[in-house]
Order: C-alpha cells, then structure tokens, then sequence
C-alpha cells in the first residue's frame, strides 16, 4: 500500500497505530507498544484520561480563538511537543530527520533523544520550531558536558534531562518477541562515549544496585548540570509532587509529568492521575508538561484543564512515521491539532488560559 493510501485511511491517531502493526515487524511493534511488566502503568494512562469528562459551555463567541502558548520565551502554535523518542530508523529508513521536517511543517515543537538514530545537528537543521535536547545521564560526567555543549551549538534552545528510566523496565512483551536493534540502527550521538568500565560482582552485590544503578544520575549530578549550562532545564519523569518540588528548588526550569509511557516501573500512578497535585505544589509560572497516552484533542484538553502548559506525544510520532514516513508524521499532528481546536471551540473556550478545571465534570 503506498503512503497517500495509507494517510487516507488513517482518521485518528488509534488508526495510525493499527496501521502501524501490518508494516512494522513484529518485534519491533511489540517493544515500541509495549510496557513494563504487567503493563498496569500502560492501561491506567488510557483508561485514567478515558474516565475525565468534559463539562462543555455553550454559546459563547469563540471566532478569536487560537491555541497558542509561550514557553522559555518561545511562540508555540499548539500546546502539543513530540516527545522523545529512540531510534526512530527502526521506523522509517529517514529516521528522526523525516520527524523533524514534519514537525516544522507543522508547527510542533521536538525534543531529540539521546539515543537518536541520526546525529542531533542534522536533525537540528530540520527544525525551525522549537527544539530540545534530551538527555540520558551518561557515566562519565564530562562526556553529559559535550553532549550538552554539542546541543547547545546546534541550536537547542532547552534542555530535558530524563530521570524515570535509569534502568530499563521489566519488558516482558519486547523479551517475548525476541526484540533487538536492527543492524543498521545504532546511537550515532554515543560513538565517542569513553567505553564503561569492566566491574566484577562480589557474591553478596547486586547486578541492580552496585552495578546498573551506580551508573544512575543523583539530584547532586542535576544540580551540577544545571549550572554547566545556560539552556533552561526539565526533568522528565517526575511523577511525586515532592520531586517536582524539588526540581524547581534545584534551579530546574520545568518538568515532564511522565511514567515513560508505562514502560519503566509497572503500577505507578498515570500522570493525569497526579498532575493536579504537581501543578498545585509547582505554582502557576512553572513549565509543567505531561505526557502519556494521549491521543485525542480532548485528551490535550484535559490535560491542560489540570495544569499542563503542554503535552508530548511518544508512540504515535513512532507510529505515523512507519506508516507514511513524514507526511504520516504531519498528517498525524495536523489530526491532532484540529481535534484540540475543535474540543477548545465546542467547549466554549477560546484560549489556553480558558481552559480550567471547571470546564471538566
Ligand atoms: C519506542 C519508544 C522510545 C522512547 N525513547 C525515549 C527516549 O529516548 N528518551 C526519553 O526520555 N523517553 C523515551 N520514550 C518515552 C517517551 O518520551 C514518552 O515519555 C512516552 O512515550 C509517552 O507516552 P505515549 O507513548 O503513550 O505517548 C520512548 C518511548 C517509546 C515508546
């Protein structure tokens, strides 16, 4: 089936990942679908923004209205970001580079990840919207330096640092597919990464403990971060009120509300479940994004009513671009966008400082 075939079938973003499944390879469908565990964590995002309502009001002149925001002193046309997300070759032979031109065509913003599949200045140089660098703590501290410093040159105009997934979750679905990377996939950004060193385990450490986690980023190690750079910083993978607190104290610029998708540790709260509670410790001028399921524009607008300045957008990205490469990947955010217009006009609102949570039921 050819590409304009396959957008014309597609009418939502839950098409695009149905699509998605007869061309992606199977293991490679089920490590990107795929959750931690017993996926808990990946049903209650869905099934926790399935259970807010919208409380509509009617009649009201909504002819100026736009969804438009600033963040970090940039114009966003929509509240809506592409999350992070790895190697995206595994998607499409033109990887992250078609993401990134889709992006900018429409008007979205994109965080790049450190495990891209195409180098993070190539991918910058697709991108006229705003665009961030997200981290994934690396050992050695000055290798997180060049990388940051390489974002830097290349235009990247914030800096997300990723702290939920340290360790990878129980990914018993990918395991069961037989997931691996394809050959020609690989982490371009880490090819001078110095190599980690060899470490022998006493019988009484833990492969866990002293070995995967003494590699892990500590508060002390984002403190220092932050004052190497002069990029705003956000912390991805906040989900208890008292580590977004602690964020703001440490002098981070924003945090990402996100339990990675369900992908990291199973039986965690979603993040719409906990937003409200983190956007009431934060204060209002905080940046406060959240990602997780969604999928619709009422899903954006939830988010927003409970406090989000923005909402990123993880497997569906993944998804349109297998399907259709970017046109998939633009045909995929112009739905998006029009169905969050379309909750924000039917609901009476006009702009995002409308949208509140006496307009949820
Ligand atoms: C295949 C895949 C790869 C991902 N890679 C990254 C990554 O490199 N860095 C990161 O911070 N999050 C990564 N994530 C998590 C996303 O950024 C995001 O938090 C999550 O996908 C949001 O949930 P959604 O997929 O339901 O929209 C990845 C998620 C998926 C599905």
């Amino acid at each position: 089936m050819s590409s304009s075939n396959s957008i014309n079938e597609a009418l939502c973003l839950a098409d695009y990942e149905r699509l998605a499944k007869n061309v992606l390879p199977h293991a490679i469908y089920e490590y990107v679908y795929g959750g931690g565990a017993d996926e808990i964590s990946l049903r209650e995002n869905r099934a926790s923004l399935d259970k807010i309502k919208i409380f509509p009001r009617v009649l009201k002149d909504v002819t100026r209205g736009s969804t438009a925001t600033t963040i970090f002193g940039e114009q966003w046309r929509t509240p809506i970001m592409l999350a992070p997300v790895a190697f995206q070759r595994m998607a499409h032979e033109e990887g992250e580079i078609a993401t990134a031109r889709a992006a900018s065509a429409l008007d979205v913003g994109m965080m790049v990840s450190t495990l891209s599949s195409q180098p993070l200045e190539e991918i910058s140089s697709y991108l006229t919207t705003p665009k961030w660098f997200q981290l994934y703590w690396q050992l050695d501290r000055n290798f997180n330096l060049d990388l940051v410093k390489r974002a830097e040159l290349a235009g990247f105009t914030a800096l997300t640092v990723t702290v939920d997934s340290a360790i990878h979750g129980i990914r018993n679905r990918a395991q069961r597919a037989k997931f691996q990377l394809p050959d020609h996939v690989s982490a371009v950004n880490l090819i001078h990464r110095p190599p980690l060193p060899t470490k022998e385990f006493m019988p009484d450490e833990s492969i866990v403990f002293q070995g995967m986690m003494s590699e892990a980023p500590t508060w002390e190690d984002i403190e220092w971060l932050i004052a190497q750079t002069s990029l705003p910083v956000v912390i991805k993978g906040i989900l208890h009120p008292d580590d977004a607190l602690k964020a703001q104290k440490i002098g981070a610029k924003g945090v990402v509300v996100s339990n990675h998708g369900g992908r990291t540790l199973d039986c965690v709260p979603s993040p719409i479940e906990v937003l409200p509670r983190i956007r009431q410790k934060v204060g209002k001028d905080f940046v406060v994004l959240m990602d997780g399921s969604i999928q619709r524009g009422t899903d954006v607008f939830k988010a927003i009513a409970l406090g989000a300045n923005a909402v990123l957008l993880g497997r569906a990205q993944f998804y349109a671009l297998a399907v259709a490469g970017a046109p998939g990947v633009a045909h995929m955010l112009r739905i998006l966008r029009e169905e969050f217009e379309v909750a924000m006009a039917l609901s009476g609102t006009e702009k995002l400082d409308d949208i509140n949570p006496e307009l949820l039921y």
